[in-house]
């Protein structure tokens, strides 16, 4: 198998933990084990002190997959498979779905897995690029890139990095050319829960019997270090698919972490209304930014989602990422991470530091643009 380097994961890998901000964090501020232990009810409280730390159920703790279903309308337990992260769930779906011969048709930008995994394991990528100007996914465009032998269709929404989402019709248009084709629509959820200006769009798996969504921990309940995703789907073929090569992969979840999801879920209120919180304070904080900062930088205000990609209006972003890492310890993440042309760049807003670490970014960019001017 020849895969390319996770260019964004590489750059975190380098940075994340030794820089004071990251303003490009795409997870929410990560809970303490204590305050979501606080949280727990006392069946998931009595299952975390008794817990024997043995092998688990390879598709998941029972109770947590049941747990996962209540979020998918129409869905049961065993249409769910747990993994370690969405990550692991993105890797063997794609492994799953293509192989040498096989075409796939990915709306980009896009974290890198959901192309390049496919790509490595032989198929034809075709990227359909979202438009600029509003980060809108042209739907014809995707019918238009279809191909006897697509196997999937890949969206994200709420997306990451541009904070777009789909609309109802979308969503529904894109299930209508899978099941058209025989293919599944791949739907990365991974930021659901965190619609601000958008209405929260029904998953893609409660939708179609040919549509597959990822879920997680790690974003909106502000859980990544559990590293516990999962898998909503229909299909019984591809799902005996995707399990059988998880025995290749983790064989099973963490004991602990699979118990600290279910308490979580069992306390999604209170988890997203403290991520909501935080979201919109820094939501507000942003629309000033860029009002006073409208010639230097310019953004399609997020709809949903902890990220959003403004562009820088002079210089490189690159150049201007080196310098304010290496002066303000701020890391934002350029646009070239992501494979993706022009002066943007990745800003996260779910976290608790981001007041202090936009104030250093605009601090430097006055002094920049001065400088240049
Ligand atoms: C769009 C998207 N999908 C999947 C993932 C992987 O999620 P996790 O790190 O929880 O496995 C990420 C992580 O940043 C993401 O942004």
């Amino acid at each position: 198998m020849q895969i390319a380097d996770f260019a964004l994961e590489r750059y975190f890998a380098r940075w994340e933990f030794a820089v004071r901000h990251v303003l490009c964090a795409s997870d929410a501020e990560p809970i303490a084990l204590s305050d979501l232990l606080a949280l727990a009810d006392d069946d998931s409280r009595r299952r975390w002190e008794t817990l024997h730390l043995g092998y688990t159920e390879s598709l998941g703790l029972p109770a947590l997959r049941a747990e996962i279903a209540r979020l998918y309308p129409g869905l049961t337990p065993d249409d769910v498979i747990t993994f370690a992260g969405a990550e692991e769930g993105v890797f063997l779906s794609m492994q799953a779905l293509v192989g040498p011969g096989d075409h796939a048709v990915v709306a980009w930008p896009a974290y890198q897995s959901l192309h390049e995994v496919a790509r490595s394991a032989g198929a034809e990528i075709t990227l359909v690029p979202l438009d600029p100007r509003d980060w809108s996914l042209d739907v014809d465009a995707v019918a238009a890139a279809m191909r006897p032998n697509t196997k999937v269709i890949v969206v994200n929404s709420p997306h990451s990095p541009t904070g777009a989402q789909l609309s109802p019709e979308q969503l529904h248009r894109l299930n209508s050319i899978a099941e058209l084709h025989g293919a599944f629509l791949f739907s990365d959820e991974v930021y659901r829960f965190l619609e601000h200006s958008a209405a929260e769009l029904s998953p893609a798996a409660s939708c179609s019997p040919r549509a597959i969504s990822l879920g997680v921990m790690s974003k909106a309940f502000g859980l990544a270090g559990i590293r516990i995703g999962w898998l909503a789907l229909r299909d019984a073929t591809l799902r005996a698919r995707v399990a059988s090569l998880k025995d290749y992969t983790t064989i099973c979840n963490s004991a602990p972490s699979e118990i600290l999801a279910l308490m979580a879920l069992r306390a999604k209120d209170a988890l997203l209304g403290r991520t909501r919180k935080i979201i919109s304070d820094n939501l507000s904080l942003l629309d000033l930014f860029f009002a006073r900062n409208a010639d230097r930088f310019s953004w399609v205000r997020p709809r949903a989602s902890s990220v959003g990609f403004p562009k820088l209006l002079g210089g490189d972003v690159d150049e201007f990422a080196a310098r304010l890492v290496e002066r303000e310890g701020v890391l934002i993440l350029p646009a070239s991470r992501f494979g993706y042309p022009g002066n943007y760049f990745r800003l996260g807003f779910g976290r608790r530091d981001m007041p202090e670490a936009l104030g250093k970014m605009e601090r430097f960019a006055l002094e920049r643009f001065a400088a240049d001017s």
